[in-house]
């Protein structure tokens, strides 16, 4: 028998420890979080792509009345990445959540499991590391890669 461990390495940073364009990434997300569509959960999400073309690509989430329907806003915002600019790879991406009272969560917000296997693909497609900034009220986690959220990754690649 052998056993063995994976470890994530996490990056805590403060906001004033961020570089310009991780801030630009960070704050867009944040910002993002004000256009989800949130009516049933009324938990607000935003996300943020940066693309080697140099957009930064906004996703909330949105809603429906049958609820599977909606997606999460870092879907619609790789989604809408892959669909308005099919050739440019991802550099980095940002999410950060909003609570049912409107504040910013204190912990910084981490992207679902599906999210994380949706985002592993354009990660495959860049070949290389996509960084992952999940906010919070006053700091921000950077993790190196998404397939570092999402050990033994299903993959066709
Ligand atoms: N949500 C996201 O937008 N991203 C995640 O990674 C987790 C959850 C959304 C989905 C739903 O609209 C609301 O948050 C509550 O689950």
């Amino acid at each position: 028998m052998k056993q063995f461990a994976i470890s994530v390495p996490v990056t805590e940073l403060s906001y004033d420890e961020l570089s310009p364009e991780e801030l630009e990434l960070v704050n867009t997300a944040r910002e993002a979080s004000h256009r989800a569509y949130a009516p049933y959960s009324k938990f607000h999400v935003g996300a943020a792509v940066r693309l080697d073309n140099g957009v930064v690509v906004p996703g909330s989430n949105q809603e429906n009345a049958a609820f599977p329907s909606g997606t999460c806003a870092e879907r619609s915002a790789c989604y809408y990445a892959g669909a308005r600019y099919p050739e440019a790879k991802f550099e980095a991406i940002a999410v950060a959540a909003r609570g049912t009272d409107g504040m910013e969560l204190d912990e910084p917000a981490a992207p679902c499991g599906a999210c994380r296997q949706a985002l592993v693909e354009y990660e495959h497609l860049a070949g290389h590391d996509v960084p992952v900034y999940m906010a919070g009220a006053t700091k921000v986690y950077r993790m190196p890669s998404v397939a570092s959220l999402l050990p033994f990754t299903f993959s066709e690649f």
